[in-house]
């Protein structure tokens, strides 16, 4: 277990793989965020997905290390920072001084292999964890020659930049992709994926190979509490 993660909360499935669900805050209620972080803890986030927006790398700024701050100050749980930013690199100090303990950066930003290697040093030079993320129009191949360095790769599901979108589930094949290739090598990053995942299809995720479900809307929605909702996305990997 990595320094800050939760202890599992629920047996996995029956011969089955234990599935974390990091709840993305991007569609809390910021004027309450502790206290739907708290709801999170409750209701058994395994752990917090945080999304770094600059305005370049994607349209939207989101926010920095004083929102992941904030959070680190109400959960005891691991914190992952999604850096959608156009010079990773430059925040990572600042975000791992924050509380994130594992910062991801997107391939499309690094640029080239030599450099996600020099990130992925970085960041562990920070005492971070280190994971890639892909965007729709990147194919899984490009992380083959890293796989051997990531804790953790990130299949994007939809645009980056916006939460509440709907995911393309044919980009599914990447985890599926990555996760053979890794296991091939005898690697076995955590495989996330990244996007519009809902308890409708959160089993087609985990049956891809995902072993990390980032749930923003599905979480922080207006139908149901941030309990209640994990409850749901649970009870359907465990069912
Ligand atoms: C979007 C972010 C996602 C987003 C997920 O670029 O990377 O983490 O918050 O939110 P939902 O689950 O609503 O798509
Ligand atoms: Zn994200």
């Amino acid at each position: 277990m990595t320094a800050g993660e939760a202890p599992r909360l629920n047996p996995p499935p029956r011969g089955g793989e234990w599935v974390r669900i990091a709840p993305s805050i991007l569609t809390a209620d910021f004027g309450r965020l502790a206290e739907q972080v708290r709801a999170g803890d409750a209701g058994g986030a395994d752990l917090w997905h945080m999304d770094v927006m600059d305005g370049h790398f994607v349209p939207p700024i989101s926010f920095g290390k004083e929102v992941v701050a904030a959070v680190r100050a109400a959960t005891p749980r691991l914190i992952e920072a999604h850096l959608m930013v156009a010079n990773p690199g430059a925040q990572f100090a600042d975000l791992a001084a924050a509380g994130a303990q594992r910062l991801m950066f997107h391939y499309e930003a690094a640029g080239s292999v030599e450099a996600a290697r020099a990130l992925v040093r970085q960041a562990r030079d920070l005492g971070c964890g280190a994971g890639i993320a892909i965007s729709p129009e990147t194919p899984a191949e490009a992380l083959f020659p890293l796989l051997d360095a990531l804790d953790e790769v990130v299949v994007m599901l939809i645009r980056p930049g916006w939460g509440g979108q709907q995911a393309n589930l044919a980009l599914l094949d990447k985890a599926r992709v990555l996760r053979a290739r890794a296991a091939a090598a005898g690697l076995a990053p955590l495989i996330e994926v990244d996007g519009g995942v809902k308890a409708h299809n959160a089993r087609a995720c985990v049956e891809a190979g995902a072993t990390v479900l980032v749930a923003g809307a599905a979480v922080f929605n207006a139908a149901q509490t941030p309990q209640a909702a994990l409850a749901a996305l649970r009870a359907v990997l465990e069912g």
